[in-house]
């Protein structure tokens, strides 16, 4: 598949593994690109960097309903149709359940899911448009294993992997392909308190998540055998995962308390 001429919308594009997939998109000769993020700075930094592509910059927060809607029009007014949607913007808030903050509990939910499920619903009808179109879902490891500190997180991240099951299959009588990514530690913004700690490069798993859509994957585990093996205990001997966890507890409650990246 030709990367060249397709047209792609990507949230979070102007950091940390979305940049790194709209640089990747650019090497590779896509010149139509949509970005939904907060920091105008950013956007128009990057307008500024990659002269050569036609942005569409929408600084605004996936949370609200009208910027979702407003993007879907853009692209519409402009391209007419969508070949490539990228769900990628994300945030983080640790911690025990008792003392997540309301606010960061509820906000959590609206960026990683919520925006995830409207945009798509919004994307669907400029994506029926497209000769072949993709679907690229952001979720996570702990997407697959339910982590303690990270309930609200995870649950989110496990909600995207079902969302892209479900639309994968709703999805198969029309030509669009949905594949769902799932990082393990990434070095971004979003880690920074992790610093040291062995992590995947954006580059890396920009790359990696990207090859894996256009190859219409259904999943992109990274963590490679260790990460592998875990979601299977996970799924064959729950209670045997549950003791290995036990064992660092402390560890992983004192690690999640400022792991924060709203
Ligand atoms: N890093 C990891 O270790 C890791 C591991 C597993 C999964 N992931 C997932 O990978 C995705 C990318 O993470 P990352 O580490 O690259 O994050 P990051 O470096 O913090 O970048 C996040 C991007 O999303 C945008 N964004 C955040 N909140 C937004 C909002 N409310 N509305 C619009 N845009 C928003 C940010 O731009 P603005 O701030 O300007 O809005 C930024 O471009 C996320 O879904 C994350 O959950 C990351």
């Amino acid at each position: 598949m030709q990367l060249k001429g397709k047209n792609v919308l990507i949230t979070g594009g102007t950091r940390g593994i979305g940049k790194c997939m709209v640089q990747n998109l650019i090497k590779e000769g896509v010149t139509n690109i949509a970005i939904i993020a907060r920091d105008k700075q950013n956007l128009k930094q990057l307008s500024e960097e990659y002269k050569e592509v036609d942005f569409i910059r929408i600084a605004g927060d996936v949370a609200n309903i009208q910027v979702l809607r407003d993007a879907a029009a853009r692209i519409e007014d402009k391209w007419g149709h969508l070949d490539i949607l990228i769900n990628n913007a994300g945030i983080v808030a640790a911690g025990p359940l008792e003392d997540i903050q309301d606010e960061d509990l509820y906000d959590q939910v609206a960026v990683n899911l919520t925006a995830v499920m409207l945009l798509t619903k919004y994307c669907i009808p400029l994506l029926r448009f497209s000769e072949d179109a993709y679907i690229l879902n952001i979720s996570s490891g702990l997407g697959l294993i339910g982590m303690p500190f990270y309930a609200v997180y995870g649950s989110t991240k496990a909600a995207i992997r079902q969302f892209s099951d479900s639309m994968r299959r709703e999805l198969a009588p029309f030509k669009i392909s949905v594949t769902c990514a799932f990082p393990t530690a990434t070095d971004t913004e979003m880690m920074q308190k992790f610093k040291g700690r062995k992590m995947d490069s954006p580059e890396f798993v920009a790359v990696r998540s990207i090859q894996g859509m256009l190859n219409k994957e259904i999943r992109v585990i990274f963590g490679g055998e260790e990460r592998l093996k875990e979601n299977r205990l996970n799924f064959e001997a729950p209670a045997e995962l549950d003791m290995l966890v036990a064992q660092n507890y402390e560890q992983r409650k004192t690690a999640s308390l400022d792991h924060k990246a709203v």
